[in-house]
């Protein structure tokens, strides 16, 4: 275990977000991302401590450099598997709106599996309050009944998020009927997930089908906060479905553990722009601030941490 990881973390998503923030507003998805993936593997080529083996990445490897599907980074005593989105929210941050983060999360090596079967998974994350009311296989509205009793209050004041696509149309109707109340965002499930298991958060509930890699990434924060997610695949078309087949994962259901089950678990989340958790990056004319939630599954500290940074001294430091 080192505790410093954690910290250092901290560094990688903060140099992400402020690598992206150049490209706030400029339309272009590929670039946002491009600065952030550049920003992150330069800072974690830096941990001299690491030897980190990229579980979830940027796709696989190809000509450019980027932080490709079983790429190793580092050569230090302490191995771990890494999940990065280093902008989860890409649309957000291309279109200067908020909610954009720069996300990475690290556990003991071999500890994070990931369902490759499949792009999406159908969610459902809680706080450690709710941890043990949540079952998958239940329906959404037996669901939010169990929540509402483990979190003490009535169903309508239990709030969900749910990402605002078209294949969540039953499942809104089905949390309305419940009486619960419903935030839909347009983008970023990972943020959402996490806020659902922070304390004193408005959020209580994530539902619904996302990505799979953010499933894992909101896991290893979950496995930090003491909250719990459970996903069962979501085939998108009939090649995926037999692929759940062939894996034998069509039914399956994945809990917090199974999607990162290490002893040591780090998690940090910098703000890109400013959304309801985080505060976005502010470009002064000498620097810069950021705000990075920053957690350890050890000792379940999470830190919030507002840094400023001086563009002129950084400059003038060699690089490592
Ligand atoms: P990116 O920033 O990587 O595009 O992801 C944003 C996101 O909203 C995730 O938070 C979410 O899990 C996923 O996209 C949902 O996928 P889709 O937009 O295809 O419904």
């Amino acid at each position: 275990m080192s505790r410093n990881m954690a910290i250092e973390l901290a560094r990688v998503t903060e140099a992400a977000a402020l690598a992206a923030s150049l490209h706030a507003g400029n339309g272009d998805k590929e670039m946002v991302d491009q600065a952030a993936v550049d920003a992150m593997r330069r800072t974690l080529q830096e941990i001299d401590e690491l030897e980190g083996l990229v579980v979830i990445g940027e796709g696989e490897k190809d000509a450019a450099p980027m932080l490709y599907n079983g790429e190793v980074i580092g050569s230090g005593p302490l191995k771990f598997d890494i999940a990065v989105d280093p902008i989860d929210g890409t649309t957000l941050m291309s279109k200067g709106l908020a909610g954009a983060i720069a996300v990475i999360a690290m556990s003991t090596r071999g500890s994070m599996n990931v369902p490759v079967e499949v792009f999406y998974m159908d969610k459902i994350a809680v706080g450690p309050a709710a941890k043990d009311a949540i079952d998958i296989n239940l329906s959404k509205t037996e669901n939010l009944q169990r929540i509402a009793k483990a979190l003490g209050k009535p169903i309508n004041e239990v709030t969900v998020v749910v990402l605002d696509r078209p294949r969540h149309a039953e499942l809104l109707q089905e949390i309305r009927d419940a009486g619960a109340r419903v935030k839909l965002i347009s983008d970023g499930d990972v943020a959402a997930g996490i806020q659902a298991s922070l304390p004193g958060s408005e959020i209580d509930v994530l539902m619904g089908i996302g990505g799979t890699p953010e499933g894992v990434i909101v896991a290893a924060a979950m496995r930090c906060t003491g909250g719990a997610i459970q996903c069962k695949p979501w085939p998108r078309d009939d090649a995926e479905r037999e692929k759940c087949i062939a894996m034998g994962s069509l039914d399956k259901v994945y809990t917090t553990e199974d999607l990162c089950g290490g002893e040591d678990v780090y998690f940090s989340a910098t703000g890109a722009t400013t959304g309801e958790m985080l505060k976005g990056v502010n470009v002064r004319a000498e620097g810069a601030s950021t705000h990075t939630v920053v957690m350890s599954s050890h000792s379940g500290t999470i830190r919030w941490i507002e840094s400023t940074h001086n563009f002129t001294r950084l400059d003038k430091m060699p690089p490592k």
